[in-house]
């Protein structure tokens, strides 16, 4: 069976225990995996801004012994010059693998259909798993065993970053608080998919408004920008609705005392965290943008070697 990344639980608890470990092996000796010589090629596709997510598919792709082939998302026109279906028909005669930044997690699904390789969701309105299995590193590197340990996520819940840390998170075996304001919470869905994962893995999943509430004794806080792309529009009204949200020193602060801070970036100083939580001694958020190379390649190995034993 064809496998893909497409949403956080898509790998199993064992799964991503085992990308864990193949993310510290790969961080420790990055050219020992090469699934993609020859080189093979990866199709990268961004519809929207990156940094983080081109350069570390880039470099991880090249480390694995590949190519990383930028296909410029405008100038392909998927959905309007042709169909997802079509592209991902194309795509998939040409790469080993496509990994794709968009809007619509549908579209997505609808690569992953068609293209007939592993399909990579490099980020979509709904998901990012790439950065929480990056994040699920660098908290183990820092805090050990996953198992047991609570994330508190303060912010914009209604995001793609707060849907993947309940998956991403109850799937580990952690448990997850999310704190948002009235109508910026996951759906509920997404709690209900949360806990049936964490059934399994004696994780659990909350909603807790108040962010004092939610960081109070946390492991982990993770927080993320207000105005996640495509809402710069509402960008006044949400700077009002989470100040209350902001992770300032006193709210750090009330978590446990060897807590650590984590944000996927870009962040935005005064806003959504304070500058000396950012940069402070409890922010891991360089080894964590580290980390998205070495998780990313794990999952690229992953994936290949789990779909090419599927169709043998
Ligand atoms: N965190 C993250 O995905 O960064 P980029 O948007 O720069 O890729």
């Amino acid at each position: 069976m064809m496998r893909h990344f497409l949403r956080d639980d898509d790998l199993s608890p064992a799964e991503q225990a085992h990308v864990l470990d193949l993310a510290a092996k790969l961080k420790a000796a990055p050219f020992d995996a090469r699934p993609l010589a020859g080189p093979q090629s990866v199709a990268m596709i961004f519809d929207k801004p990156t940094l983080r997510t081109q350069t570390s598919f880039a470099a991880g792709i090249a480390e694995l012994g590949g190519n990383p082939m930028l296909v410029e998302g405008k100038l392909a026109g998927i959905g309007i010059r042709e169909s997802v279906e079509d592209v991902a028909r194309v795509l998939g005669r040409q790469v080993a693998v496509i990994v794709w930044r968009t809007f619509f997690q549908a579209d997505l699904d609808q690569m992953a259909a068609h293209a007939g390789v592993p399909v990579v969701n490099a980020l979509t309105d709904d998901f990012h798993p790439c950065q929480v299995i990056a994040d699920l590193l660098t908290i183990r590197e820092h805090k050990g065993d996953l198992s047991g340990l609570t994330v508190a996520f303060v912010g914009d819940g209604a995001c793609n970053m707060g849907n993947s840390w309940l998956l991403g998170g109850t799937t580990a075996g952690m448990h997850v608080r999310i704190s948002a304001p009235h109508g910026y919470v996951p759906g509920e869905e997404m709690f209900a998919r949360a806990r049936e994962i964490a059934v399994g893995t004696g994780g659990s999943a909350q909603a807790v408004p108040d962010p004092v509430e939610a960081v109070t004794g946390a492991d982990v806080v993770v927080t993320d920008t207000w105005i996640s792309m495509g809402k710069e529009s509402e960008q006044a009204a949400r700077v009002a609705v989470f100040a209350p949200y902001t992770l300032s020193t006193e709210l750090m602060a009330v978590a446990s005392p060897d807590a650590i801070a984590l944000h996927c970036l870009p962040a935005y100083r005064g806003m959504e965290i304070a500058a000396e939580v950012l940069d402070g001694p409890q922010s891991v958020v360089w080894d964590e943008a580290e980390n998205r190379r070495h998780a990313q390649k794990a999952v690229l190995a992953f994936l290949l070697e789990a779909s090419h034993e599927g169709a043998s």
